[in-house]
């Protein structure tokens, strides 16, 4: 089940309700869980109602849905996330919301039809903050008792923020070249794990997505080219390749193909897959595990769908209304 931002935890803190959201999804066989973008500080949140996982009521919150999704024989990992600019005063408790750049990002922010808030560009001594941040949360996530943590570097947030040369304008190491927009995410992602270890981490990246129309980073092969070794160096060995709500092969399979051969270790990806699609990117070894979002929305049961033969359920946006 990948990540999906369902703004149902007041005050930040997770519900009985999404105890039982995600443990139904493990009773009827989903393997692993990535739960919904959880924001590692204040500064990092961008939604209404989003879980963060900062204070002892919250790691509470997540005990009942870890206890939950275990006790029904899953494995939950939490996606730690910052979304940078992508966010506004009305989610940070006020503060500016931080980014690569003080550029404000375009368009208009769909919670709550406002303007993005303008951003402040991070020091280099605020992006030891961050990892600070990210750090605590990773272990605040064990003390709440995740299997481990997914790092979001996808969808245009703030890790993504550095990666993409349309959005990072640093003439900072931190900036330029290739070498210098991924240093930021790795130096992150390295810490993490580091502290966590690598049976516990895993990164999602979502190099062509969905904004508006298909979007690839400028510099798509480059990129991968340099990013996925060096992840592959600091040693993380779980890699999840979204698109954002766009269709899979025109995106992230795409993307797949060209990440697999530079990428030996586990491969996650897949938007909306029928069951034949899926089996048949599993048997050509382009991905390891297929990730469901939608489907699982509409299909508590899509396991068991799928191994029976039977028809799903449509995905309809009205769903997200309910937790169910
Ligand atoms: C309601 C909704 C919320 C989402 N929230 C997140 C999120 O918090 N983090 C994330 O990485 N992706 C998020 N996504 C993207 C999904 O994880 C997934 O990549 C995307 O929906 C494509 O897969 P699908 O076609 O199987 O739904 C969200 C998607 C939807 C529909």
């Amino acid at each position: 089940m990948s990540a999906m931002t369902r703004s149902a935890a007041p005050n930040n803190i997770p519900t009985s309700k999404m105890a039982e959201y995600y443990s139904r999804r493990a009773k009827h066989g989903v393997g692993l869980i990535i739960t919904e973008s959880t924001a590692t500080s204040s500064t990092a949140d961008g939604f209404p109602n989003a879980p963060r996982i900062i204070t002892d009521g919250q790691i509470t919150g997540w005990k009942k849905v870890t206890d939950a999704v275990h006790k029904d024989g899953g494995i939950i990992f939490c996606q730690l996330n910052h979304c940078g600019r992508i966010s506004h005063t009305d989610y940070t408790d006020g503060q500016q919301p931080v980014s690569a750049t003080d550029q404000r990002a375009r368009g208009i922010n769909k919670r709550n039809n406002q303007p993005y808030s303008k951003p402040k560009r991070l020091s280099q001594l605020e992006l030891k903050d961050v990892i600070n941040e990210f750090r605590t949360a990773a272990n605040k996530c064990m003390l709440a008792g995740f299997d481990g943590v997914e790092l979001h570097m996808a969808h245009g947030y703030l890790l993504d923020q550095f990666l993409d040369s349309r959005v990072n304008d640093r003439n900072d190491e931190y900036g330029g070249a290739i070498e210098g927009r991924c240093r930021f995410p790795l130096e992150l992602a390295s810490v993490i794990l580091e502290e966590l270890g690598e049976n516990k981490v895993m990164v999602r990246i979502s190099p062509s997505r969905w904004m508006g129309g298909v979007y690839d980073w400028p510099d798509l092969d480059e990129m991968l080219e340099y990013l996925l070794p060096n992840l592959d160096k600091i040693g993380l060995r779980m890699l999840d390749i979204s698109c954002a709500n766009a269709n899979y092969f025109d995106t992230s399979g795409r993307i797949i193909r060209k990440a697999r051969p530079l990428w030996p270790h586990l491969l996650l990806g897949g938007a909306s897959l029928s069951k034949d699609d899926a089996q048949n990117e599993v048997n050509q070894g382009l991905v390891d595990l297929v990730t469901y979002g939608r489907l699982l929305i509409s299909n508590p049961d899509l396991v068991q769908k799928f191994r029976a033969h039977s028809t799903l359920d449509e995905y309809h946006p009205n769903m997200l209304d309910r937790l169910e």
